[in-house]
C-alpha cells in the first residue's frame, strides 16, 4: 500500500492524529492535499504553522489556540488538519493535555489532526492517541514524473539506458535532493547526460553516510579472490542474475540472504563483499553497534530508517557482519539495555521474514553460542554457510590467490603443494599473513623471497585454531548436525567421514 492509500485508510477510519515524520514536507503536504480532494472520502484541508498561524492568520504563535481553533473549526464538517513541526510544542503539558481531550472529540467529528514534523518525537503520554505513518523515498514513478517535467525545460543527451540508471541514482533520495541533484547537474554540464548518474551517487552517499548506521562498502573482490569454498560460490554464482527484470518476468522470487557461520578469518566478510561485486550490486554494511548506541527510542527509530533507506536502494546487498557480537546476550536473556536490543532484533528478524523487495542480507557470524537461536528459523536465510578450515586443497588455492597478487610473474617458483601440506590448521587471513612475513623478512635483506621465507613465517605464527580447538569442534559438531550447508565440499566430506567414525573430522 501506497502513502495515499495508507492516508486515506487512516482518515476514514477516524484515526484522530497521525505523525508524518519526513524532511519532505511539501512533498507531504501534496499527497495529503490529494487525498483529501480525490481519496474516497472528500475533507477540507486546513494548514497551521508557528509563524503564519491558521487561514487568515489564526492561533499565530500560539498552539494552543491552534488546537482550540481545529475544535471550533469547520462547523461540523469532516476536515483535516495539517500542523507544521508540532513536535516541538507537544512536550508542553498544556498542548499534550489539550490534544488528549481533542482526540476523542475528533474521532467523533470526523476531523484528522496530521503532525508533519522532520523527526519522529512523542511524548510518552500521546504515544496512544498517536499513529505514526511513515513516508518513504520517492518512488520509480514519481521520480520519472520529475525527470519528464526536468527534460521539458533542459537541454538532454540521455539515452534510455542511461534514462534508467539515471532514475535509479535517484532511488533513496528525498526529492529536494533530487531536484537539487539534477540542478546541479544541469548547471555544471549544461544540460542533463550520462554525467548526472555519478552526482547523484554521490548525493547517496553523502545521504546513506548521514544515518550513521549505513555505509557504503567498497567492494572490489571477486569470487578468483577467495580460495576454496566451492560449494558457496557455486550458490552464489548461480544466483548471478537473480535480481534482474528477466529473473522477475521468469518467476523468481528474490534471493532473501545468507549466513555465514566459521571462526574469524576464514573468509566470510571477504565473501559478503565479494557477492555484492559478482552480483554487480551495491553493498551496504550496517553498523549494529552504532545502531544500538545512543538514548532509549533512537535505535528503533534508526532501525526503521535503516531499513527505509535499504529498501530505497534495493537491488543491493545489506551487509550484517559479526551479528554475534552485535547481538550478543540476546540469546539468553532479554535483559540490560531495557529490551532495545531485543526490539531491534525482533524488527530486523521480521522485516527480514516479510521482505519482498530485492535487499539480498549477507550475514556473518563467528560464533553460534551467542547468536539468538531465532536467527536460524526456516525462512530468515535462504542457506545458512558453515566455514570450516581450509583443506589442504583449499590451502593450496588461497596460497595461489595471495602469490598471484604479490608476485604474478613468479607463481611459479613456488611449491605451492608443500606450502599447502605445512599449514594445516591455518585460515585464510593467517596464510595471507605468513606471506606478507616473509616478504618482510626476505626485504629486510634486500632480495626476493621464497617458499622457504614463507615456511619459516609460518613455523613463528601459532594459528588461532590452536587456542580455539575447542570452539572449532563445537561448530563442526554443529554444522555436522546438518542444521546447515557446508561451505566447501571439502568439509562435507569431512563432516560426513567424522559422523561415521564419531567426532567431527577436520578437512582433511
Ligand atoms: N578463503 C580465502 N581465500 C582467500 N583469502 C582469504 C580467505 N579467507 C581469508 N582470506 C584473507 O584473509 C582476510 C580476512 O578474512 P575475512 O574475510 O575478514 O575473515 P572473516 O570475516 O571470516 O573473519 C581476507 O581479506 C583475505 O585476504
Ligand atoms: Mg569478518
Amino acid at each position: 500500500m501506497d502513502f495515499e492509500q495508507e492516508l486515506d485508510l487512516l482518515i476514514r477510519a477516524s484515526y484522530p492524529i497521525i505523525f508524518v515524520p519526513t524532511p519532505e514536507e511539501e512533498r507531504v503536504e501534496q499527497l495529503i492535499e490529494n487525498v483529501t480532494r480525490y481519496g474516497s472520502q472528500r475533507r477540507e484541508l486546513f494548514v497551521w504553522d508557528f509563524v503564519d498561524g491558521m487561514r487568515n492568520g489564526l492561533a499565530k504563535n500560539n498552539p494552543v489556540q491552534a488546537l482550540n481553533e481545529v475544535e471550533k473549526a469547520g462547523r461540523g464538517d469532516p476536515a483535516v488538519f495539517i500542523l507544521r513541526d508540532f513536535h516541538r510544542f507537544m512536550e508542553d503539558i498544556q498542548v499534550a493535555r489539550k490534544l488528549r481531550n481533542l482526540s476523542r472529540h475528533l474521532r467523533q467529528s470526523r476531523k484528522t489532526v496530521i503532525v508533519v514534523a522532520p523527526v519522529l518525537r512523542i511524548p510518552q503520554e500521546l504515544e496512544s492517541e498517536i499513529t505514526v505513518l511513515n513516508l518513504s523515498f520517492p518512488t520509480r514513478e514519481e521520480i520519472q514524473n520529475e525527470l519528464e517535467h526536468l527534460l521539458q525545460q533542459v537541454t538532454v543527451r540521455l539515452t534510455q539506458g542511461g534514462h534508467d540508471a539515471l532514475v535509479k541514482a535517484c532511488q533513496g533520495l528525498t526529492m529536494d535532493r533530487i531536484r537539487l541533484g539534477l540542478a546541479r547537474a544541469v548547471a555544471l554540464y549544461g544540460g542533463l547526460d550520462e554525467r548526472a548518474i555519478p552526482l547523484m551517487l554521490e548525493e547517496k552517499k553523502q545521504r546513506v553516510r548521514h544515518t550513521q548506521v549505513l555505509e557504503f562498502w567498497p567492494s572490489t573482490e571477486t569470487l578468483e579472490d577467495i580460495g576454496g569454498m566451492d560449494i558457496l560460490k557455486a550458490w552464489l554464482e548461480q544466483r548471478a542474475a537473480a535480481f534482474t527484470e528477466e529473473a522477475r518476468d521468469y518467476g523468481l522470487p528474490n534471493p532473501k540472504g545468507i549466513l555465514m557461520v566459521g571462526i574469524q578469518g576464514t573468509g566470510k566478510s571477504l565473501s559478503a563483499k565479494a557477492t555484492a561485486s559478482l552480483w554487480q550490486l551495491p553493498l551496504l554494511r550496517l553498523d549494529i553497534g552504532r545502531l544500538m548506541g545512543g538514548l532509549v527510542g533512537e535505535s528503533e527509530a534508526k532501525t526503521r530508517e535503516m531499513i527505509r533507506i535499504a529498501e530505497a536502494m534495493a537491488p543491493c546487498v545489506l551487509f550484517l557482519d559479526e551479528l554475534d557480537k552485535g547481538f550478543a546476550g540476546l540469546g539468553s536473556s532479554f535483559v540490560g539495555d531495557s529490551g532495545t536490543s531485543a526490539r531491534v532484533f525482533g524488527t530486523i528478524l521480521t522485516w527480514m521474514e516479510e521482505k519482498t523487495s530485492p535487499v539480498f542480507i549477507a550475514a556473518t557470524a563467528n560464533s553460534i553460542e551467542s547468536l539468538p537461536s531465532e536467527v536460524m528459523r526456516k525462512g530468515r536465510f535462504d542457506e545458512i554457510f558453515f566455514i570450516d578450515l581450509p583443506s589442504e586443497r583449499e590451502r593450496r588455492e588461497i596460497f595461489h590467490v595471495h602469490l598471484s597478487k604479490v608476485r604474478p610473474d613468479r607463481i611459479r617458483e613456488f611449491d605451492l603443494d608443500s606450502l599447502a601440506f605445512q599449514s594445516e590448521r591455518f585460515n585464510g587471513a593467517e596464510i595471507e599473513q605468513s606471506i606478507f612475513e616473509a616478504m618482510l623478512m626476505a626485504f629486510d635483506q634486500r632480495r626476493e623471497f621464497s617458499t622457504e621465507d614463507i615456511l619459516r613465517a609460518m613455523s613463528l605464527l601459532v594459528p588461532l585454531s590452536k587456542t580455539m580447538g575447542e570452539r572449532i569442534q563445537r561448530l563442526q559438531e554443529w554444522a555436522a548436525s546438518g542444521r546447515c550447508r557446508p561451505a566447501s565440499s571439502d568439509a562435507a566430506r569431512a563432516g560426513m567421514l567424522g559422523q561415521l567414525f564419531g567426532g567431527a573430522g577436520l578437512g582433511e
